[in-house]
């Protein structure tokens, strides 16, 4: 069998670590990516931090053999859950995690108040409640699950009345509360950064911690791999736990990449993961 060819695992629920993804390949185009959507789990926010960890830990072992050297958790709520069992789980391998982007949020408002913005998960977990002590003491914190937003997202729905209608449900509280900085707390929530800031308007700051995030892959890329694996080429592969299909067309509108998905499987107890026979013909 041929040896995979090294590459950055980058894995999500769905679609929102596109926006990490994205990111990355700007910086270093012919950087090799690997990236896994667990459409079929999706949402992950109000899942218990055990069936994260659980899921979690069987994308890992795939991304493993299929040549990841680095894996990005390009999801608050996997880095909440799941980042420090899965760095002791599987010590050969770094990750890099996203946790609430509260620190930046912090030197950048004026008003004193910063909304965040994310899922059940992050906002709920431990990670959450530490970057707020370390970075937000002398800051309002005003977080938000923003319940809907990612299956809004990943039914495509980024403009128009309807979508309008879904944002404005979460945003118009936290701007009412005077936040001048948003924290994105989802990948997901990138997707809908232009229509949040048009409703906000441009004295509200938006933070997206994806560019920051793939720079940071991209160091521990380097360190890893050395400097030759930039240029081992652009292979980009796309798995899915949902409809392949379906994912080509998110990718299309989302990143406007065309491309291959290839189709993955859950064994009944949902703890491995195994490739699809064929790519599945649209
Ligand atoms: N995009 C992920 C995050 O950053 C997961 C969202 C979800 O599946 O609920 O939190």
């Amino acid at each position: 069998m041929k040896a995979p060819i090294p590459a950055v695992g980058i894995f999500d629920s769905g679609v929102g670590g596109l926006s990490v993804w994205r990111e990355l390949v700007r910086l270093a185009p012919q950087v090799p990516t690997l990236y896994v959507a667990d459409q079929a789990h999706v949402p992950y926010g109000p899942r218990p931090p055990e069936e994260i960890r659980r899921f979690a830990e069987a994308v890992t072992r795939f991304l493993r053999e299929q040549g990841a050297q680095v894996i990005i958790l390009a999801s608050h709520t996997v880095s909440a859950s799941a980042l420090w069992p899965l760095r002791e789980a599987f010590p050969e391998i770094p990750f890099v995690g996203i946790e609430p982007a509260v620190k930046p949020a912090a030197a950048r408002t004026r008003s004193g108040v910063i909304g965040v913005l994310g899922t059940l998960g992050t906002l709920n977990g431990p990670l959450m409640a530490r970057v707020v002590e370390r970075f937000a003491r002398d800051a309002r914190v005003v977080p938000r699950v923003c319940t809907g937003w990612v299956e809004q997202v990943e039914a495509g729905l980024l403009e128009g009345p309807e979508a309008e209608a879904c944002v404005r449900a979460h945003l118009d509280p936290i701007l009412q509360a005077g936040a001048d900085v948003l924290v994105l707390a989802c990948t997901h929530y990138a997707f809908l950064a232009p229509l949040i800031q048009g409703l906000s308007g441009p004295e509200v700051l938006l933070i997206d911690p994806a560019p920051a995030v793939a720079r940071q892959a991209l160091e521990v890329w380097r360190t890893r791999a050395g400097e030759q694996s930039l240029s081992l080429g652009p292979m980009a592969r796309f798995f899915t736990t949902g409809d392949p299909h379906r994912f080509q067309e998110q990718l299309r509108q989302l990143i406007g990449r065309d491309g291959p998905v290839e189709g993955l499987c859950w064994d009944a107890a949902e703890r491995s993961l195994t490739l699809e026979q064929g790519l599945r013909q649209p």
